[in-house]
């Protein structure tokens, strides 16, 4: 696929985005209305991965609302968010305003991101829930966080695992509580077209742009791409625990995130890579 078709399809991601942003600020999903909590988008495994952050120059690659990008600020790091859709950009400054926690908005593509933060590095790049699959070549995306980081840094990708995007509910709903193997595994050719009305939060339909695109990664191609763009590989963790419930058979569990009922499978993974 050639990148102006790439670039074609981004553009119309980032207008969905624009468009799914009202329903995402008003959604239960994203509580913005009740008690704005960052650490609840995070498990233990993570922070103890992502270590100290006070005093830290940290970057949130595709920070949507930047709910979890406050939560960076709150442990002490200069915090910078960036998205490329102006609307989720503009929400996450006024959510930061109100919450009185110091972040830095900047709106650009991942891709130009090294031009847009005008060569400025950091100590930490993170990224994920639901980021890559957005990102149609990877291996371009590994060169860009190789040349956002001081060296030394270290990149946090936390991602649905790709077990997860897999499994989906038997077709016909009612017919038994069982998830499946629904889709792909293994990324296939080219993109995903979504025409979607509603999004994942609750809430209202999407006005405008419903159409997306999402690209499937497996771990391996995350892994050689960052290895590809001459990071470290340090840990990578599996996690069968979800920060929301996504479909109605997942468990509480003591950490009050959710699981799947046993078979115990991996549902999201935290990958560590340094420069
Ligand atoms: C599901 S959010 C991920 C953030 C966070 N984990 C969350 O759930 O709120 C995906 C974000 O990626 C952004 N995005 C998608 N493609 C992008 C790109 N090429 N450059 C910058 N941002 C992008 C979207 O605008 C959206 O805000």
């Amino acid at each position: 696929m050639s990148i102006d078709e790439h670039q074609r399809m981004m553009r119309a991601d980032q207008a969905n985005w624009d468009a799914r942003t009202p329903v995402h600020v008003a959604s239960r999903f994203y509580g913005l209305d009740q008690d704005l909590d960052p650490e609840r988008w995070f498990g233990g495994f993570e922070w103890d991965d992502l270590g100290e952050l006070a005093g830290r120059d940290v970057l949130h690659l595709q920070c949507h609302l930047g709910t979890e990008t406050l939560a960076f600020a709150r442990r002490g790091a200069r915090a910078v968010g960036l998205d490329f859709s102006e609307v989720s950009v503009a929400a996450a400054r006024d959510i930061a305003a109100r919450a009185g926690l110091d972040a830095t908005y900047v709106r650009a593509n991942v891709y130009d991101a090294v031009e847009a933060l005008g060569g400025r590095r950091f100590d930490v790049v993170h990224t994920g829930k639901g980021a890559l699959c957005y990102l149609p070549d990877l291996a371009r995306w590994a060169d860009v966080v190789a040349g956002l980081l001081r060296p030394g840094g270290r990149l946090y990708v936390v991602e649905f695992h790709p077990l997860f995007n897999a499994l989906g509910p038997e077709p016909a709903p009612g017919e038994g509580p069982e998830l499946l193997l629904r889709h792909d595994y293994l990324a296939g050719d080219g993109a995903v077209h979504r025409d979607a009305t509603y999004t994942y939060t609750d809430g209202t339909a999407v006005e405008g742009a419903t159409d997306s695109y999402e690209w499937m990664h497996g771990i391996g191609e995350v892994v050689n791409a960052l290895v590809g763009a001459g990071l470290t590989i340090r840990r990578l963790a599996e996690s069968d625990e979800l920060p929301w419930q996504r479909w109605p058979q997942m468990v509480r569990t003591p950490s009050g995130w959710w699981r799947l009922p046993e078979p115990r499978v991996p549902l999201l993974y935290g990958l560590l890579a340094s420069r």
